[in-house]
């Protein structure tokens, strides 16, 4: 099965990556978990280009370094590992794109949706878990131990992150839009409630998807 998670930063995605591995693995699957950007050398030094990095990147240019983080991950790691069986749980996929780049920078939809199928090589994930989180509470998560800072604007914040507090409500908003167009590819759950419940129902609507889909394991 190929998984992916969504959600805007600090939704707690990555807990529940690991949770989902270990109960699949419990179960005797094999499971590869990455997450984007990043996965081989070349995307690793595009993860870094696009987080790290204080340049400015033109809105049509961070797309291209995303999608060519996604087209190298693709052929060289997740595209072998479902033809070998595996599962494969991915933090964050071409849903990423259309809220970020689309919804939160404004970038045409329609090229989107094309750049996304060639990155991903025509591959979809089964299911996609989206943790819906608004803005000000992901913030209130990120400093909840120091002081608040305005509005997602800080040294310690990746270059992503110091996009602002509107940006993130625009991507929120994006994913609320991505979700009704395909609401039997994405499972939104609130990421306000605990991580054990959360991994709960993720558990529980995985095992509804692959009895509908006549899916042993
Ligand atoms: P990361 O440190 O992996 O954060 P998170 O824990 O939030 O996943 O940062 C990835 C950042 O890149 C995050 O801000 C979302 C952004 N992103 C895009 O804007 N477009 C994309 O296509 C992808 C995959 C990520």
């Amino acid at each position: 099965m190929f998984i992916t998670f969504e959600g805007i930063d600090g939704a707690g995605k990555s807990t529940q990556v690991n949770k989902l591995k270990r109960s699949l693995q419990e179960r005797g699957r094999e499971v590869l978990t990455l997450r984007e950007p990043g996965g081989t050398p070349v995307a690793e030094q595009i993860r870094e280009l696009l987080l790290e990095g204080r340049h400015d990147i033109s809105p049509v240019g961070e797309l291209l370094l995303f999608s060519a983080s996604r087209a190298e991950l693709m052929e060289k790691v997740i595209v072998p590992a479902l033809e070998s069986g595996c599962d494969v749980i991915l933090d964050r996929f071409f849903d990423s794109t259309t809220a970020y780049q689309g919804y939160g920078r404004g970038l045409n939809l329609d090229m989107l949706s094309e750049i996304n199928r060639i990155a991903s090589h025509g591959i979809r994930p089964d299911i996609t878990f989206y943790l819906d989180l608004t803005p000000e509470d992901a913030l209130m998560r990120k400093f909840s131990e120091k002081s608040l800072p305005l509005a997602f604007e800080s040294e310690e914040l990746d270059r992503m992150e110091n996009s602002g507090l509107e940006f993130y409500q625009r991507v929120r908003s994006g994913y609320h839009a991505i979700q009704q167009a395909e609401p039997q590819r994405i499972v939104t759950i609130d990421a306000l409630l605990s991580p054990a419940e959360i991994h709960r129902k993720i558990v529980a609507r995985l095992d509804d998807f692959k009895a509908a889909s006549g899916r042993k394991s």
